[in-house]
């Protein structure tokens, strides 16, 4: 919630002077200087803002300050100029009012000060974006230009206006700014060539000197010197605290951001620089014929660069200065200048340049700042004119300043008292008129048509014949020497005619803020504010662009002999202007008040208070704001402040916020007489009701703390208790339900223990019922099956034979037979003897005769098959049979012959023709031929010999020559040796004491061993007249060679150099035969 603060919030002293009690001049000073002392320079008199002067910086306008005040209600913080600054923006913006902010006070009062810091104010708090921001900153630049050429050190202040300033910021509907335009009022031209003393001319005289770089200077003719200046006083060339350096470039960047362009800017330096040459331009007398003086110049160098910066001819000006040609009608009457009237002239024409020049400028500003968009706008004024000012010395221009002032306390006074009346008839309250000072008659004075100070002073100056500042004064003791305000010590009015503070040539009025001695000296001059027109005319034809510009009534085409309007005329005249457009406008005012002389801090000079507030009609403004009432206050703002004094009204009011306030006066009884209520406001007569209801307000402010600070305390505590109970339910519920889960874990464990032994011990009790149930049905099933088989046999045994079963039995057998013979002669196998096939049995009963079957069809097969062997075949058959028999799983060879057929005769022998005569020589039949190795008893090495074999001998022959080796009759053959591996080695052993034997027996290896061997044996077994030749199968046998027995060993080797077989002589009676393993 939004803190609603109040300017009645941490009061030092009061904040609004209206509720100043009691209100007399003492208490308002007495809090004015209570206030300042804290540093609250800033106290309102209703919605007008008493500013006193700090003299220092205080840390009150920062950024964090603008956004604290920003859309806040006037009174809702302690008092501001800012709170000013934002009532009177929002109410242009948002209510669609023409503002305008005056700013009023003395010299040094702090009143251009107070001007840019509403500036600023507003325009850190309107729109931005690139162009408004661009807006902004050129009308906030505009400053800096225009203080530099208008403002001046002077005694009261080192900062001080020398002009007046209006000027009028232009927003558009949203409240963004558009533009500006500034209306300047009198320059205190007289300051440009002579300063009172402790004074400085314009600071931009001194700026330039000091802060223009070398080339500027040199190209403007200027020495870096102000002494060579007449026109620069020297008492104060410095002020402590003002760098004119810097500020020359703070102005040079600042036009710059304005838009001058560059040449511009030279132009102006120019023309300040040739008002410094000019005023370095001395005269002398010369005397003439006629015996008048006329005037020269001293030392025309000045007067040289002079006319060399501005494009003069310099002959033309030298002329102008020393001749004046009057035209009258048609005629042209030229008189010569003496000394005085060349000064006049010379300084006439500096005042004109840089007034013009200054004119100038505020011209070309407005033409940048100018408003681009033509749609209506909204419009804030802000007015810094010069303050009242009394010197010593008063003249023209202090007549002119006091008489704008006594025209702004006028309509202070105005629209104070209007606004104030209007709000009273708006808000339908009874009003009764209040007594206060009305300047209006010195107005009168000043500015009256006929008989005003003015009216005359133009009067004497279109006179015809000598006119002085003497017969002004002179006009000026008759006409108002009745005026209350008037005195003067010539008048008629007797009572000043021994008024010592009251010089003869000086006349005296009663401002609204105090007397002020005028000396009429000047008067007259000043308000003709005459320049020749041979000067003028001279400045026309200057080949200077912006020196035409100011002097365009110095074109000879334009000549207009009728009189320029005075300068009284002239002022009075824009004067009325601006008040004209300031009564338009919604006015917010700023009072300025000085505290002290010194431009000092913290010093508070009661006395030089007392009379600003005094004269400023402060007290009478207070008085006027209270005469009514001294206090106002919108009803929903006022109920909200009060609603807590007042049971009905506390908290909340739900009717209308005047109701509210209505039950809550009622309720308080304040006396009727001490408040009004208007339409939409409560008006409250005395600030003592004020207090009273701050004072219970602020009672009733303390019990709500305690009251709040009771229930937050009794909050805090329920709810720090609201939160332990409940935590404990939480932890009370999650331990129950974790005891009531462990317990029913328990007993739904122990359920399911007694539920299983249950359901066991049911199930087998179900399981021993059925088990003797099926028993049961199974008995009964089998006896009533045998008691069935005892009735049907014992039925039908009456109906057959005993035997009928054998016949039934025999009947089926013999079909089953039938049917099998059947099958099995379909599905008979081939015919080979190699086939293994044979269907299967049908019948178990059927296995001995199924197998007697099979092996009668395969001996019948083989009978068929042999019968188709031819006799040679058998005999073949029966050699491979005997071969079999012979050496079947008994010789590792064997199964590699079965399948080579014996061919017997390898050698071919009778068909051969190199074994011819070996085929004679043989008388039998040759039953083998072959080569075989003998084996050589020596070394184990065989050679190659014929091997023949008949049904009578065996015979070996030369393999080459076929000659006969050795024949041995089969009858001397005993047995033959073969080993059990599948080597070739045979030994023939032969019968001792034969005939045969003496060579011994016979080592042999051959390939067809088997066949060999298989015919000695066959042979053998088929002559009756012989023993049987035994076959002995051993690996290690004798052998009988000539005298010796050499032992034929045979071992298994690994199969080395190929598949032979190697044999070795070990010993003398040892050779070893090795055989490769077969794999
Ligand atoms: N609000 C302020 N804070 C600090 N110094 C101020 C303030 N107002 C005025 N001054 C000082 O007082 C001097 C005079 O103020 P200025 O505004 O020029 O007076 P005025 O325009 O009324 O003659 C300034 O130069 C400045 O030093
Ligand atoms: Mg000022």
């Amino acid at each position: 919630m939004e803190v609603k603060t109040s300017l009645l919030d941490n009061m030092i002293g009061v904040g609004d002077m209206v509720l100043l009690e009691p209100l007399n001049e003492d208490s308002f000073l007495e809090n004015l200087k209570k206030r300042f002392d804290h540093n609250e320079i800033y106290t309102y008199i209703g919605s007008v803002v008493i500013s006193m002067n700090p003299y220092r910086s205080l840390p009150i306008f920062t950024p964090e300050k603008v956004e604290e005040y920003r859309n806040r209600n006037f009174y809702e913080l302690s008092p501001h100029i800012y709170a000013l600054a934002d009532e009177a923006y929002r109410s242009l913006r948002d209510q669609d009012k023409d503002q305008c902010i005056l700013i009023t006070g003395e010299s040094g009062a702090g009143k251009t000060e107070a001007s840019k810091l509403v500036m600023s104010y507003v325009a850190a708090v309107c729109g931005k974006g690139q162009e408004v921001n661009k807006v902004k900153e050129q009308l906030l630049q505009s400053n800096p230009v225009l203080e530099a050429f208008g403002n001046a050190k002077t005694v009261r202040n080192d900062n001080s206006s020398r002009f007046g300033k209006y000027m009028d910021i232009e927003f558009d509907f949203k409240g963004d700014p558009l533009g500006g335009v500034i209306s300047n009022y009198l320059l205190e031209k007289s300051r440009v060539v002579k300063q009172p003393r402790g004074e400085r001319n314009f600071h931009v005289f001194y700026q330039l000197l000091s802060g223009a770089s070398d080339d500027t200077l040199k190209k403007l003719k200027l020495h870096r010197d102000f002494s060579k200046y007449n026109y620069l006083s020297l008492d104060s060339a410095v002020v402590t605290g003002l760098d004119d350096a810097a500020n020359f470039r703070t102005v040079r960047n600042a036009m710059q951001i304005v838009g001058f362009m560059e040449d511009e800017v030279l132009s102006v330096l120019e023309l300040v620089a040739a008002v410094l040459k000019l005023g370095n331009i001395e005269f002398k007398p010369e005397s003439r014929c006629n015996g008048t003086d006329e005037s020269r110049i001293k030392d025309k160098n000045d007067l040289k660069e002079m006319c060399e910066l501005l494009g003069i001819e310099q002959s033309v000006l030298e002329r102008a200065f020393s001749y004046r040609t009057v035209e009258a009608k048609m005629e042209k009457v030229s008189t010569t200048l003496n000394v005085a009237q060349a000064y006049y002239a010379r300084d006439a024409l500096a005042k004109n340049l840089y007034s013009r020049l200054f004119s100038w400028l505020v011209t070309r500003i407005n033409e940048s700042i100018k408003a681009q968009a033509k749609t209506r706008h909204k419009v804030m004024g802000v007015l810094d004119i010069y303050g009242f000012e009394i010197f010593e010395d008063n003249s023209f221009e202090q007549f002119i300043i006091n008489y704008c002032n006594e025209k702004l306390q006028q309509i202070f006074i105005e629209l104070t008292l209007r606004e104030e009346q209007e709000e009273y008839v708006r808000e339908g309250i009874e009003w009764t008129n209040i007594e206060y000072f009305n300047n209006a008659v010195i107005c009168d004075l000043i500015e009256k048509n006929q008989n005003g100070i003015l009216a005359m002073l133009d009067e004497e100056c279109l006179r015809p014949g000598t006119v002085t500042d003497e017969t002004f004064l002179d006009k000026l003791n008759t006409v108002c020497a009745d005026h209350q305000h008037f005195e003067s010590r010539l008048s008629k009015n007797s009572k000043f005619l021994t008024d010592h503070s009251l010089p003869h040539n000086c006349f005296r009025i009663q401002h609204y803020a105090g007397k002020v001695l005028y000396r009429v000296e000047g008067f007259v001059d000043k308000n003709n504010d005459l320049l020749y027109r041979d000067l003028s005319q001279a400045m026309y034809k200057a080949n200077h662009s912006l020196i035409k510009q100011l002097f365009p009534e110095g074109n000879p085409a334009k000549v207009n002999l009728k009189r320029p309007p005075t300068a009284g005329f002239q002022f009075k005249a824009s004067v009325g202007t601006l008040m004209r457009n300031l009564q338009t406008k919604n006015p917010n005012y700023i009072r300025c008040i000085k505290p002290n002389d010194k431009k000092a801090s913290h010093i508070f000079t009661e006395s030089l208070v007392r009379h600003q507030v005094r004269y400023l009609g402060l007290m009478e403004n207070v008085r006027v704001r209270r005469a009514g009432y001294a206090f106002r206050q919108t009803y929903e703002p006022c109920l909200e402040r009060y609603k807590m004094l007042c049971k009905r009204t506390w908290p909340h009011w739900r009717g209308p916020a005047r109701e509210g306030v209505e039950v809550l006066m009622t309720d308080l009884q304040v006396p009727a007489e001490e408040f009004s209520y208007g339409r939409s406001k409560i008006f409250i007569r005395n600030p003592r009701t004020l207090f009273f209801l701050e004072e219970r307000r602020r009672q009733c402010l303390q019990d709500l703390a305690t009251l709040i600070q009771k229930i937050y305390r009794g909050w805090k505590c329920r709810s720090h208790f609201l939160l332990l109970k409940k935590s404990q339910i939480v932890v009370a519920a999650w331990y129950r339900r974790y005891a009531q889960q462990k317990k029913y874990q328990k007993i739904k464990s122990s359920t399911t223990v007694v539920q299983s032994y249950t359901r066991g011990w049911q199930a087998r009790k179900l399981l021993r019922e059925l088990k003797y149930q099926k028993r049961c049905e199974e008995a009964v099933t089998t006896i009533a099956a045998y008691w069935h088989g005892t009735q049907v046999r014992r039925e039908y045994r009456k109906f057959f034979r005993a035997n009928a079963g054998k016949k039934i039995y025999d009947f089926t057998i013999q079909r089953i037979m039938q049917k099998y013979f059947l099958g099995l002669k379909s599905t008979m196998p081939s015919m080979s003897p190699i086939d293994k096939n044979w269907p299967a049995r049908p019948y178990l009963f059927l296995d001995g005769v199924h197998t007697e079957l099979r092996r009668i069809f395969h001996l019948w097969r083989c009978k068929k098959y042999r019968s188709q062997f031819t006799e040679e075949r058998k005999a073949v058959y029966e050699e491979k049979l005997e071969a079999s028999e012979i050496f079947k799983d008994k010789k590792a060879l064997y199964p590699s012959s079965v399948s080579q057929p014996f061919k017997g005769d390898y050698l071919e022998i009778s068909k051969n023709p190199k074994y011819q005569k070996l085929s004679s020589a043989m008388d039998e039949k040759v039953l083998l031929a072959d080569v075989v190795n003998k084996i050589n008893r020596a070394n184990g090495k065989g050679t190659a010999r014929l091997f023949l074999l008949t049904k009578k001998s065996v015979v070996l022959a030369d393999q080459k020559t076929g000659q006969v080796k050795a024949s041995v009759p089969l009858p001397d053959l005993t047995s033959v040796s073969v080993s059990t591996q599948s080597d070739g080695f045979f030994a023939l052993k032969l019968k001792e004491g034969s005939a045969s034997a003496v060579k011994g027996d016979f080592l042999l290896s051959s390939e067809h061993l088997i066949e060999i061997i298989t015919k000695l044996h066959r042979i053998g077994a088929t002559a009756a007249d012989r023993e049987q030749l035994s076959i002995d199968i051993s690996d290690e046998f004798l052998v009988q060679f000539k005298q010796d027995k050499v032992c034929v060993k045979f071992i298994q080797g690994a199969p080395k150099n190929g598949n032979s077989v190697s044999c070795k002589r070990k010993n003398n009676r040892l050779l070893e035969v090795s055989v490769p393993t077969t794999a």
